[in-house]
């Protein structure tokens, strides 16, 4: 199969980089690709919201398969033109992405189908809204309507924050025309993880667990991030966790996505909240998370280009009992560049990189990289690499991960040291 790649990040290296040893991969294409795609993958020069020159080329090249990174594309459609084009794709269609391009939607559609997720009110007025924030007092969550690279969301302490949230969305300040509504949310104390399925439309196959660090700050404090590392399985999965978010959430949300007429297929990423044992739906993306992504694929140990093909091509059904995983734990570490989420410089050169891919069990995934022209590898964004780590626990592929991290030499970069924290404290110190 010729496959093209959408997307720039690292779960796109990941991805590159799996796809890369699959048997059927014959060409592999990356639009707009990375430093490290380009290591796997050929460097095709389309930004991804480019869907006009996408499926040109996709055409030109007889692509059989394009894979679709970020949730950008598809929300935009990408996708849906493929499919006009008689293209594969993976990704779901426009209108099965508004489960992650319209949490209004996405809350509507979980009331109508029964799943599990925090009480909410929508408001496009700020007096509604204000009201509805003064009935249920702090704290309370604040949550722009539409895409906003995972910043869209302030947890308020108090209700004058979370009024101040509301109006800086709602004005438009915030995030433009993806705050010209707001959800208004009951917090939810508990303990996050994310759960991924694969579904071609009708089939659904759960697929694995990860959590995320999504603070910039160790001990998952300071301002959220895209997510500064992760780690999979999440400690807290058990068979019954898992069989209760299959049958609560992931399943109502298929069979209620093939009601409505947006059948989804592609990745369903589940952010759950464990609530005393129950689990409660935060939020749906509709791609692989990025750095879940990288700990994912790791410890996937059957064909990845297969397993996507067959969702794209409503399949699943024929190969879904030869999913395997290894029975290893595999730990992202994302280096950023100082200042990150906030301002921070770029064209820093970073040394070392091919040093830590040596290392046991490491592999290091580019995100924010871009050669100089010296044609050294330089820091080009917020979140730089990925130092991703097997190992037969979180214990070991946390202590390889950081050995990875330690081989590169890039001052201006920093990470969080703390990664699987919260699988490692003893007992007393984990929150519920
Ligand atoms: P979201 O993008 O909706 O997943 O929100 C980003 C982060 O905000 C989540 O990963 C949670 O840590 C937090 N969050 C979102 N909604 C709630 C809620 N209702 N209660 C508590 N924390 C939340
Ligand atoms: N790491 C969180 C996300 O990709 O949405």
């Amino acid at each position: 199969m010729n496959v093209l790649l959408i997307g720039s990040g690292g779960r796109e290296h990941a991805l590159a980089w799996y796809l890369a040893q699959s048997d059927g991969c014959r060409e592999l294409f990356c639009a707009p690709g990375n430093p490290g795609t380009a290591q796997c993958a050929e460097t095709v020069a389309l930004g991804a919201d480019n869907l006009d020159g996408i499926v040109r080329f996709a055409r030109e090249k007889s692509i059989d398969l394009v894979v679709i990174g970020p949730e950008g594309p598809l929300v935009a459609g990408l996708a849906d033109r493929l499919a006009e084009a008689g293209i594969a794709a993976f990704g779901p269609s426009a209108a099965a992405a508004r489960l992650e391009g319209s949490k209004a939607f996405m809350k509507d559609f979980c009331t109508r189908h029964n799943i599990p997720t925090a009480a909410y009110g929508r408001f496009t007025d700020a007096a509604g809204a204000e009201a509805f924030i003064r009935k249920n007092g702090a704290p309370v969550v604040v949550k722009a309507d539409g895409l906003a690279a995972g910043k869209g969301v302030v947890i308020a302490q108090s209700v004058d924050e979370a009024i101040a949230a509301m109006r800086d969305m709602l004005s438009g300040n915030a995030f433009g025309a993806a705050g010209h509504e707001v959800v208004i949310e009951e917090f939810l104390d508990g303990e996050e993880l994310s759960f991924f399925a694969i579904a071609d439309g009708k089939t659904v196959v759960p697929l694995t667990s990860a959590q995320d660090h999504k603070r910039a700050g160790e001990g998952d404090t300071g301002p959220n991030t895209g997510g500064m590392g992760a780690y999979s399985p999440a400690h807290l999965m058990t068979e019954g966790l898992g069989r209760q978010i299959e049958e609560t959430i992931i399943n109502p949300a298929i069979a209620g996505m093939r009601a409505e007429g947006a059948p989804f297929s592609g990745i369903l990423f589940a952010g759950v909240m464990v609530v005393n044992g129950r689990a409660v739906l935060l939020e749906f993306n509709t791609r692989f998370g990025d750095p879940e992504c990288q700990a994912i694929l790791s410890r996937l140990d059957c064909d990845l280009l297969a397993l996507l093909h067959a969702a794209a091509t409503g399949r699943l059904a024929e190969i879904k009992d030869g999913i395997f995983w290894r029975d290893e734990t595999a730990l992202c570490v994302v280096m950023a560049a100082k200042g990150y989420p906030g301002a921070y410089a770029r064209g820093s050169v970073i040394r070392g990189i091919d040093r830590a891919d040596h290392c046991e069990g490491v592999k290091v995934f580019h995100a924010g990289t871009a050669l100089d022209g010296a044609g050294e590898v330089a820091a080009d964004g917020g979140r730089v690499l990925g130092v991703t780590a097997t190992g037969k626990d979180v214990a070991e592929a946390r202590e390889r991960a950081y050995r990875g991290v330690d081989a590169i030499d890039w001052p201006e970069g920093f990470c969080r040291r703390d990664i699987g924290w919260r699988a490692l404290a003893p007992r007393s110190e984990k929150r519920s």
